[in-house]
Parts: structure tokens; sequence; C-alpha cells
């Protein structure tokens, strides 16, 4: 039955969120998970826009399509606050990581941390990328079976050892900081909230101990000695006003980013390998425009040549949206297209299923790259059509290292291997938290003739 989340002001013309809220606490969250294309389509088709529902143990309202979408993210008038938003699912483990933080706060971290990202910056972790890369994919054994998701996730995980942390570990030490990395962010995923020794919780709150306690370690001589790595450049950025970041900052702004490049990057990565396994004819494509460019090893300038891989990956980020959902909380009564929000509410946008919507995207299910070439741009449609990045105050800070990471990794892969799945292969994708392939992606990996 059909009820509205509040009433709107008396004397206002706003109107109120209507919805089906469903059972208190779970409401339709099972069906969202499993199908939350299919279930936000439903939801826009009765109620419109902007609806609600109980969803994950709270009281959502759900904003469909990018119009919504800008209202939130630009959050003109300060109505919408992450850190109460985000901590409700990342937990304690990822405390005061800087998507965590809000308005002035978090523009004063923000200035700082955009010091660690500038082109000169880029051009050095791209230096410091490099020969990992080749060194992890060219260590790929080719054969049936291959899992993809798994190669790929180890191979960001040890790149982040090197471009993020830039100190060298013996293997004990590598193994125990990935493990606690991978212990944090499961623990954001667990169903049991709250410490009991052998679960998710409890593993999690270990694993911030062990990389809290491995980040100062390691902090004065990063302080001292730099380096060209982001744990270096979190050390020394500093603002034209001379603000930096404190010991605390360095530590809580590094756990964070490790956390917001490795999954996200994988999962872009294997969904590119998917389709590409799909469609052959795109992967040879992408081939040839690897070996057209006559370089090993590209530089970052060189990046700009592979405009198919481009469209390929933001393809990929189209259909499988790896940060699916954005979620707000509502600090102070608001309103998003005429509808009236009070404060207290969470909203989320469903960035995953706008990009599925078909009155943006031309038949929106179906793996068309061309839809961004010049010619066609369908994501000019409107600024928030496809925001896999987010957009407004907290967009993605690593958007363009996450392009060149993906860029490098596919070129080093398509020099290398060819790789095909059987026609009728469907992959299962979990939705449940960030997408992942249940199977681990297997496809059959073949070396090229040279
Ligand atoms: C394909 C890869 C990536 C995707 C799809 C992605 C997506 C996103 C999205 C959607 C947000 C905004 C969240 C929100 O508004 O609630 C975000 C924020 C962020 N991302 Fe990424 N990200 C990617 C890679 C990276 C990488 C490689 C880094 C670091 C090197 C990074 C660092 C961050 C940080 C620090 C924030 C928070 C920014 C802020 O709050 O000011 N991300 N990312």
């Amino acid at each position: 039955m059909t009820s509205v989340l509040a009433p709107p002001p008396q004397g206002s013309d706003l109107k109120p969120v209507p919805g089906v809220p469903g059972v208190p606490y779970i409401g339709s969250t099972l069906a969202v998970m499993r199908d939350p294309i299919g279930m936000a389509r439903k939801r826009y088709a009765e109620y419109g826009a902007v609806s609600w529902g109980w969803l994950l143990g709270q009281r959502m309202v759900t904003v469909h399509g990018p119009e919504a979408a800008e209202v939130v993210l630009v959050n003109r008038d300060k109505a919408f606050a992450n850190g109460p938003a985000w901590s409700y699912f990342i937990g304690p483990f990822f405390n005061r990581g800087i998507m965590l933080l809000d308005f002035e706060e978090h523009l004063h971290h923000r200035r700082i941390m955009q010091q660690a990202f500038t082109r000169p910056r880029l051009h050095s972790y791209m230096d410091a990328m490099a020969p990992g890369i080749v060194k992890g994919v060219e260590s790929w054994e080719p054969g049936q079976g291959f899992k993809v998701y798994d190669h790929i996730k180890k191979l960001t995980l040890d790149l982040a050892v090197d471009v993020f942390m830039g100190v060298e570990l013996d293997d004990a030490e590598r193994a125990r900081v990935n493990g606690a990395f991978i212990d944090a962010v499961r623990a954001g995923t667990a169903y049991v909230r709250f410490p009991v020794p052998g679960l998710r919780w409890h593993k999690g709150l270990r694993a911030r101990k062990v990389l809290e306690e491995f980040f100062y370690r390691h902090l004065p001589a990063k302080r001292e000695g730099g380096g060209g790595d982001l744990f270096a450049a979190l050390c020394q950025a500093e603002t034209d006003d001379g603000e930096r970041f404190t010991d605390e900052d360095v530590v809580n702004h590094m756990i964070f980013a490790l956390m917001a490049a490795h999954d996200t990057t994988t999962i872009t990565l294997t969904t590119m390998a998917y389709y590409l396994a799909k469609h052959p004819e795109w992967q040879e494509r992408l081939r040839e425009q690897s070996f057209e460019l006559g370089k090993a090893q590209p530089g970052f300038d060189d990046l700009d040549a592979f405009t198919g891989i481009d469209m390929v990956m933001k393809e990929s980020m189209r259909l499988v949206t790896p940060v699916p959902a954005l979620p707000r909380k509502v600090v102070k009564d608001t309103s998003v297209l005429g509808f009236h929000v009070p404060e207290g509410t969470t909203v989320v946008v469903p960035m995953l299923s706008n990009h599925h919507m078909a009155e943006w995207w031309s038949d929106p299910d179906r793996f068309d790259p061309e839809r961004f070439s010049p010619e066609r741009r369908e994501d000019k449609a409107h600024k928030y059509a496809w925001a896999p990045f987010g957009g407004g105050a907290h967009k993605c800070i690593g958007l363009h290292f996450a392009g060149m990471q993906v860029k490098t990794i596919l070129h080093q892969v398509l020099q290398r291997y060819r790789w095909s799945v059987p026609a009728r292969y469907e992959w299962p994708l979990d939705t449940t938290s960030l997408p992942s392939p249940k199977d681990g992606l297997p496809v059959r990996l073949e070396p090229l003739e040279q």
C-alpha cells in the first residue's frame, strides 16, 4: 500500500515522497540486492523519480535519474552529508577517510589531498607502476579456467604496495599488510555488525590496528625521505597557504585511499575483460590499437591514443558501475525535484540503474562502446547521465589515476594474450556489495604468437 514518507511543511508547495515501505528495516532489501536494475525500473515506473521504502535497515529515499543525481551530488544548500551515510556501510574501518568528512572540514582536506594528484605526481605514479604491471602480467599462466578477477585483484593489490606505499616489504610483511587490508574491506559487508571473535567485524577492527601500526611505523621515514609514491605525496602535500596533513590524517587517508582504489579498479578491469571476451571483434580492435602505438611501455601522454580502450572502459563502467549507489544523510529539511525530504532520511543516488535508464541510453542493457564515440556521445545528454566517479565536492579524486592504471594494465595484457569464454557463458554477478563475479570469471587464456 502506498504511504508518504512525511507531510511537507504547511504552506509549502512541495509534494510528499510516495512509496511502499514494506516490512520495517527489511523492506525490499533482498530483492534489490538480487536485481538492483530490475527493482529500480519497477520503482521508477510506479512512483517516478523520487520514492521511499525500507532498505538495508533504514528509511531510504531513492532518487532516480541524472537530474535528481545532480541535486543531491552538487548539494547546493549543504543538506546532504557523506560521513553519517557512508560510515553506516563501511563502519569504523575507514575512520576519517576523506569521503567520510563533510563540508568545511572536507574542503580543507580535499585542498591538501589535491596536491597528491597533480599531473607531475601522476607521471611519477605511472613510472612506479609500470615495472610491476609488466612483471605481474608476464607471470600469468595461460590455460583453461584462468580466473581473471582473482588475478587482477592480486595484481592491483601488489601494485598498491609499490605505488601507494612505496615501501620495500619482505614476503611475510607484504602478506600481513595485504591480509589486513582485505579483512578491513570485507568487514564493511559483515552481517553481524559488532565484534565477535572469528567473525568479520572483529577481524576488521584487528586489521585496522595492523594497518595503523604499519603506516605510523613508516611515517617518519616518508616525511623525511619523500619519494614518488602516494604515501610520500600525502606526507609532503601542502597548499599555497601552507596547510598540511597531520600524521593521523596521513594514516587515515592512506588506509581509505587503498580501499577506494582497489576494488573499484579491479571490477572495472574485470568487467572490461568479460565484455572483450564476449565480443572478440572489440578485443581485436583494441589489440590493433595497442600494437599501433609501437611502444611496449606507454608513457602518460601516450594513453590518449587508446581511444578504443577508453570507450570500452566507459561502457563497462556504465553497465557494471563499480560503486553502484551513493548514499547521503539529510542533515536539514530539503527538497529534491519538488519533493519534501525531511532531516534524518537517508537518500541514495542509484548510479548503476541510472546508467541503465531507457530515457537516457539507447538499448541500455547492450554492450555498445560506440555510444561514447565522438559522433554519438550519449553520455553528453546530461552532465550526470554517466557518473561512475560521482560528482560535486566528493567526486572521485583518483579518476585520472584509475584511467591510467586500467589502460596501462589492459595494454600489457592485450600485447601478450588473447582470451575467450564459451559463446553461451553469462557471468554470475554478485551485487550484494560492490559488484564481483561469483565464479571469478574463468576464461581460456592463450599466449599471442609473436
Ligand atoms: C574505476 C575506479 C574508481 C571508481 C569507479 C571510483 C569511484 C568513486 C566514487 C563514485 C566516488 C564518490 C563517492 C561519493 O560521492 O559518495 C569516489 C571517491 C573517491 N575516490 Fe574513487 N573511484 C575509483 C578509483 C579511485 C582511485 C584509483 C583512487 C585513489 C588513487 C580513488 C580515490 C578516491 C577518494 C580519495 C575518494 C573520496 C573523495 C572525496 O570524498 O573528496 N578512487 N570514487
